[in-house]
């Protein structure tokens, strides 16, 4: 396989996940949804984590692609080709396929007996109360004709989860009744075999706060708030120059708000210059700080941090056959773990192929 030349990303502000020891024994699992390219607030959310987990502990991600479909069924397509963007977003940022396995969901067929199985063992009313989807529910506003399948997503994820005997997993909090919900089947799995054959999972939040679109919004791709990671530098201008700051700063001798002020969102997770940070903060509060100034130097240091990632992807977007090796062994090897899970989730159940 090609060598991937090392990619520095700034460590300023990238917070070691407290928790975790320099070594760690933790099986970290994490997924993706492939239903569209990466952006910033990946990058500062989980990216920059994954990048560095996967020095010191046996890591994973999950194109989720089966996911995906269970609420874009009708757009399979789309779904399919954004597959192996999302591996070119990994190997732009660090992920280094030597370290972290990268496979896809639908070959790998273990998760999918795993959810047959596990199916059994969580009620509709479970799911039903589950926030993560009740608040999904509420957002696409489903009622009787909700997909089985995006009702049943948080079993699949599960399958996901225990399919790797995953014990750590990073997300964001919107994720946590998740976790729950598959701890539960663990729970539930242990006690029919009557041994502890899987482990329960823990969440790991990011510290960094979750970065909004530039209007303040919630970052969304469909809100057309956030840019791609491999964006040009005229897309980072136009972008920045969008940026919500505070109505009521008019003049640059006013005083300004720094909380909820889009700029100072993007400097505190981008800007290794903490120290010039903290006192252009002081300056914009007190008045005399224009937001043009502000804005030009967020242009310049998000451009060092996309530079390169821009560049690495461009490569990397053209070499196919390159991705589609890195995803395909990733998932070979993902093939070989999920199958022991599964013969013994079989086992517990006393089907016969998982009892020989
Ligand atoms: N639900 C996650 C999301 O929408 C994606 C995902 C799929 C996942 N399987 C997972 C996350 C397993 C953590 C663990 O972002």
């Amino acid at each position: 396989m090609t060598s991937l030349p090392h990619l520095t990303i700034s460590r300023t502000n990238q917070h070691a996940p407290a928790e975790l020891e320099p070594t760690s024994k933790e099986v970290v699992l994490t997924g993706d949804r492939p239903t569209g390219q990466l952006h910033l607030g990946h990058l500062a959310g989980s990216l920059r984590n994954r990048v560095e987990l996967q020095e010191r502990c046996d890591q994973t991600i999950l194109i989720a692609d089966l996911q995906a479909l269970t609420d874009n069924a009708s757009r399979s397509g789309d779904v399919s080709a954004h597959v192996l963007d999302l591996v070119a977003d990994y190997l732009a940022v660090g992920i280094d396929p030597a370290r972290t396995t990268i496979a896809l969901q639908s070959d790998l067929p273990a998760l999918a007996e795993l959810t047959v199985l596990y199916l059994n063992l969580v009620t509709v009313a479970r799911l039903e109360r589950n926030p993560t989807v009740k608040a999904e529910i509420a957002l696409r506003g489903f009622a009787r004709d909700i997909p089985a399948g995006f009702l049943c997503y948080p079993i699949s994820q599960a399958a996901d989860i225990t399919g790797f005997r995953g014990t750590l997993v990073p997300v964001g909090e919107d994720q946590l009744p998740m976790i729950e919900q598959s701890n539960e089947i663990v729970r539930r799995i242990n006690r029919i075999a009557g041994e502890q054959i899987l482990p329960e999972s823990k969440a790991l939040l990011s510290t960094s706060p979750r970065l909004p679109g530039a209007d303040g919004r919630k970052a969304s791709k469909s809100l057309g708030n956030v840019i791609p990671l491999s964006a040009p530098v005229e897309e980072i201008q136009s972008f920045v120059g969008a940026m919500y700051t505070d109505p009521a700063h008019a003049r640059v001798a006013d005083p300004g708000a720094v909380e909820g002020n889009v700029v100072f969102a993007y400097l505190d997770a981008f800007d290794p210059r903490v120290d010039e940070v903290s006192e252009l903060k002081a300056r914009y509060r007190r008045g005399g700080l224009g937001d043009a100034t502000v804005k030009r130097r967020l242009v310049d240091v998000l451009e060092n941090v996309i530079a390169p990632i821009r560049e690495r992807r461009g490569a990397l977007i053209e070499d196919n056959a390159l991705l589609q090796h890195v995803l395909d062994d990733g998932t070979a090897h993902a093939a070989v773990v999920t199958s022991s899970v599964l013969a013994e989730v079989r086992g517990a159940f006393a089907l016969a192929r998982g009892r020989s």
